[in-house]
């Protein structure tokens, strides 16, 4: 059976968001809150949001391939959504390649990205680790 619990950056996480092919360079373990998906003792999929007074980056969703197509990747957003209501985040940006459809059956819609706030547009993944063809979206939490 699935589990979710809130978890800090460990070499786990790593691991998977590597195997996905995801960045980890710019992950910073302190500003970062992760929501891992376990299988009895194995992670099988995570989520992060990063915060920034009242917006936040929701970033780093991956379910490992064997676990892929069932809906797990909806119900980790939801698990995003909470965590990032918690810490009192109104508004979540994302940027995708290819996953577009499932952030828009999550409620995502797309936006310009010069709509994007500051804080988020300084991350990173939005300055540089992200290409340009990066799809942007947003929704109100
Ligand atoms: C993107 C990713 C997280 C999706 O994980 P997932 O668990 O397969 O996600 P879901 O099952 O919620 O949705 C994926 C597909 O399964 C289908 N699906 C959803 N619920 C389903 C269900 N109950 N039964 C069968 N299929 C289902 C959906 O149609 C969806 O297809 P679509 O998005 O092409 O329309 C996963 O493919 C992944 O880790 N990819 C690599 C990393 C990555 O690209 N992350 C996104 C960064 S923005």
């Amino acid at each position: 059976m699935l589990s979710f619990k809130q978890m800090a950056l460990n070499a786990e996480v790593i691991a998977l968001l590597q195997r996905v092919g995801l960045p980890t360079e710019d992950l910073d373990p302190v500003s970062t809150t992760f929501c891992g998906m376990w299988e009895d003792e194995m992670l099988c999929g995570v989520i992060a949001i990063e915060p920034y007074h009242g917006v936040g980056l929701l970033r780093s969703l991956a379910v490992s391939p064997a676990f892929r197509g069932r809906g797990q990747g909806e119900v980790l957003v939801g698990k995003a959504e909470e965590l990032a209501r918690r810490v009192g985040v109104e508004e979540l940006y994302l940027l995708t390649v290819s996953s577009s459809t499932l952030f828009e059956r999550c409620g995502f819609a797309h936006v310009a990205r010069d709509a994007v706030p500051v804080s988020i547009r300084e991350t990173r993944q939005f300055s540089g680790l992200c290409p340009a063809t990066c799809a942007v979206m947003r929704k109100r939490i």
